[in-house]
């Protein structure tokens, strides 16, 4: 029987005949093919600036950078996410402050950032877990009335919309991800994005050893403190590679997701997360809230059918520790949530084969 995986990176010609052509030009660092791929990133996703940098978690910590973050003052964070959300504000120095999320979309509380705001709140980074969008007119809004820079984990949300505009872009920056389990990967890399030239020349900058412009690494200005996040020509051609493939991907995304929509309709002890596919949100992996969620993973397991559990609350992670119950959402609803198998290699066959697997399951 069919091994059904729960995501995997796919890796065609475009990207080994861009590749090819990058070794044999023989400059395999940050260099052309870099800002081939910034623009085609910044163009899909309608922004003025992308900056290529080594992964999400570094956009993060250089967009926290860029914003005058460390030291000193707080970033906050939801509770619900993965850990280089609040690692990055550490990298940055400063205070990484969990709140808790809403159990609808297991996105941040509004409610629950506007009470954890104090003098010392610099910045906020709502994330738009599995592409669904955070509720970003409101933590906008709050973020404005208080003075705080919203930046964007956008790193499951590349080319995902909220009223027409992809998400990564509302903030003063957004960030995104190019690991391998998302809609194009690079192996490992990451990308600011924002509309701000300054910000744009101050990340340039803090991706690369405080210089405004790309360097021999000899005589070269360095007007401020920065570090090495660059992002090489060996990545942007596998990049460049898989946006060949992008049409066909979003398809399937949102094609999967209408399936498992079909395929669970009226199964009362499974929660389908929600996904506003017809307004533009792409649900890059799908995701579940059911009772006995890792009775059922190893049931899955046993039948050949992947899934993923999803992180424990950050607040139960050792260098954050807090107690559950200031986060009583995620607290409950984080150890029932799982994503379901949405690698492109998963056809609507499969997603019945699963679906029935589920239905065997909890009818036990
Ligand atoms: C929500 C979220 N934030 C941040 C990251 C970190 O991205 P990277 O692995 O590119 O550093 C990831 C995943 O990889 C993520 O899912």
């Amino acid at each position: 029987m069919k091994k059904i995986t729960w995501w995997e990176p796919e890796i065609g010609q475009a990207e080994r005949d861009i590749l090819a052509e990058v070794l044999a030009g023989n400059f395999v660092n940050d260099g052309d093919y870099t800002t081939r791929f910034e623009e085609r990133i910044a163009a899909l996703v309608g922004c003025r600036y992308a900056v290529g940098v080594t992964s999400c978690t570094s956009a993060i910590f250089l967009a926290l950078k860029a914003a005058g973050v460390g030291p000193g003052d707080e970033v906050i964070v939801p509770d619900a996410t993965f850990i280089a959300t609040a690692n990055a504000a550490t990298m940055a120095g400063a205070k990484a402050v969990l709140v808790d999320i809403e159990a609808e979309t297991l996105n941040m509380s509004p409610a629950a950032f506007e009470a954890a705001i104090t003098p010392r709140t610099k910045a906020v980074v709502p994330v738009h877990v599995s592409g669904r969008a955070a509720r970003l007119p409101e933590i906008a809004a709050i973020a404005k009335a208080h003075n705080i820079v919203l930046i964007e984990d956008a790193a499951e949300a590349f080319l995902s919309k909220l009223d027409g505009q992809s998400l990564g872009t509302y903030g003063r920056m957004g960030c995104l991800s190019f690991s391998p389990m998302k809609l194009i990967t690079t192996g490992q890399g990451g990308m600011v994005l924002t509309n701000d030239p300054d910000l744009h020349v101050l990340l340039r900058q803090l991706k690369d050893q405080g210089r405004p412009v790309r360097g021999t690494g000899g005589k070269d200005p360095h007007p401020i403190v920065g570090y090495n996040f660059k992002f090489t020509n060996i990545q942007a051609a596998v990049g460049l590679g898989q946006l060949d493939k992008l049409d066909e991907r979003v398809a399937h995304v949102k094609a999967m997701y209408r399936a498992y929509e079909k395929n669970l309709k009226g199964l009362n002890a499974m929660r389908l997360l929600p996904s506003r596919i017809d307004e533009g949100e792409l649900p890059l992996w799908v995701d579940v809230v059911v009772e006995r969620r890792d009775e059922l993973a190893r049931y899955l397991r046993d039948r050949g059918i992947d899934s993923r559990e999803y992180w424990n609350p950050i607040h139960t992670q050792p260098s954050y520790r807090l107690p559950d119950d200031r986060f009583p959402t995620a607290t409950r609803l984080l150890p029932k949530s799982l994503w379901l198998p949405s690698a492109f290699s998963v056809t609507e066959a499969d997603v019945a084969r699963v679906c029935d697997t589920i239905r065997e399951f909890l009818a036990q």
